[in-house]
């Protein structure tokens, strides 16, 4: 099954995409985890999409598509794909289906429900295990030793550029303006599902695998 996890910076993508990733042995495509690992390596496409980024603003649409695109057509995604923070436009969405026409249509789009207020403490407190990309929070997941990352020991943590109240405000907007009008299209397909995002990492979790368990 191919699923998507729509919702704002911060509403906890990454977070249910790595746990049904364990749960589910399907993939998951982070677009913006590809884009800071082309980033580190010095790759054209880090290049051009940096400085957006730390602005908060959308990397163009022909990008986006020929990196997902590219990465869809490696065999492991044949398992199913967690899309985590793609498509983020109507081209992107639109782009999507025709890829997905020649494989497995979407079983569902779930939408993380959070409000703003939370979402500007979560982006704010998040950090990332250098080592294996493990993901916590200062306040709502802490590594259990300050400093040592539970999952693999390592001591160093990375905090993103775009991670800040101020660039927040743009990446919100880019969200209202560009992201959220695609939530209509997968609502008039009858795939679209809701959930209370500000609820706890369980519960939440909970709620995605129960609408994932309908897919199957
Ligand atoms: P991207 O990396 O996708 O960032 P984002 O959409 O802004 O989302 P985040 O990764 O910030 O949030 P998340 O929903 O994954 O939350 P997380 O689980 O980490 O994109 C970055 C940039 O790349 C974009 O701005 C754009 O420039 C570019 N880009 C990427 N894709 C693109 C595309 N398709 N088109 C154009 N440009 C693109 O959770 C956040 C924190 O909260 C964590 O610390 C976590 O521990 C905590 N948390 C999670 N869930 C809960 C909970 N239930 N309760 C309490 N805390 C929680
Ligand atoms: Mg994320
Ligand atoms: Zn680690």
């Amino acid at each position: 099954m191919n699923i998507i996890l729509l919702g704002p910076p911060g509403a906890g993508k990454g977070t249910q995409a790595k746990r049904i990733e364990t749960s589910r042995a399907m993939v998951q495509l982070s677009t913006g985890d590809m884009l800071r690992a082309a980033i580190k390596r010095g790759e054209p496409l880090g290049l051009e999409a940096k400085s957006l980024m730390d602005a908060g603003k959308l990397v163009p649409d022909d990008l986006m598509i020929r990196l997902i695109a590219s990465r869809m057509a490696e065999p492991d995604c044949a398992r199913g794909v967690i899309l985590d923070g793609f498509p983020r436009t109507t081209a992107q969405a639109e782009a999507l289906d025709a890829m997905l026409a020649k494989v497995k249509p979407l079983c569902a789009v779930i939408e993380l429900k959070v409000d703003v207020p939370a979402l500007v403490e979560r982006v704010s407190g998040r950090f990332t295990c250098a080592k294996c990309g493990a993901g916590y929070h200062d306040k709502f997941k802490p590594t259990k030793t300050p400093g040592v990352c539970d999952a693999c020991g390592g001591t160093e943590f990375t905090r993103r550029a775009d991670d800040n109240a101020e660039t927040m405000k743009t990446r919100l907007k880019a969200y209202e303006e560009q992201t959220k009008p695609i939530i209509p299209y997968y609502a008039a397909k009858g795939i679209l599902h809701q959930v209370d995002g500000m609820a706890d990492m369980d519960k939440v979790e909970k709620d995605v695998s129960a609408i994932l368990d309908r897919c199957e």
